[in-house]
């Protein structure tokens, strides 16, 4: 979903991460969030990366998505530029499979926080919920859409345990 009005930006490195991002954009989708999905690198397009980030708030943006991998800086540096909540998606890539990127986006010094997820899909799932969540602090329908995806959740885990005992599984 690209509308005029995005509530969450999804920005990313690289193309090469879009395929693990893509991963917030179908939960944001679920839930009917307004996003937009930009790619800008820390240090391949430094200067198109401040304009964004800065430009943030103005354009109504209320939490940003950042994923990165290897080095990884992208998230704080996006973080470093905006009030915004920044949330950090590690990528999985790379010779230390997502740990380089884990430690650069969790380690933030004191000053400038980002909230780190987990590498790869899992985080960038966890990224678009916890997105939806700090929406619903004064969305009341987000609030209750979440409280069905918990549901639905539950239902699906009770589903496959009864399946399991069925012997259907
Ligand atoms: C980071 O370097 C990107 O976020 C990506 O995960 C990684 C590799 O980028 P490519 O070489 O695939 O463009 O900046």
């Amino acid at each position: 979903m690209a509308e005029s009005k995005p509530r969450v930006a999804i920005i990313m490195g690289s193309d090469s991460d879009l395929p693990t991002m893509t991963a917030a954009a179908k939960i944001l989708d679920e839930f009917g969030i307004e996003h937009t999905m930009r790619i800008s690198s820390a240090h391949r397009t430094p200067k198109m990366t401040a304009a964004l980030a800065e430009g943030l708030e103005d354009a109504g943006v209320k939490v940003a998505i950042v994923g990165a991998g290897l080095a990884a800086h992208l998230p704080g540096v996006i973080a470093s530029l905006t009030t915004i909540p920044v949330i950090g998606v590690p990528m999985s890539g790379g010779g230390l499979q997502g740990l380089d990127a884990l430690y650069s986006i969790v380690q933030m010094p004191g000053g400038v926080p980002v909230a780190a997820m987990s590498i790869g899909k899992h985080g960038a799932k966890n990224a678009a919920i916890l997105a939806a969540q700090i929406l619903a602090l004064s969305d009341p329908a987000i609030r209750d859409q979440l409280q069905e995806f918990r549901e639905r959740q539950t239902q699906g885990v009770e589903e496959k345990d009864r399946a399991l005992t069925a012997g259907e599984l």
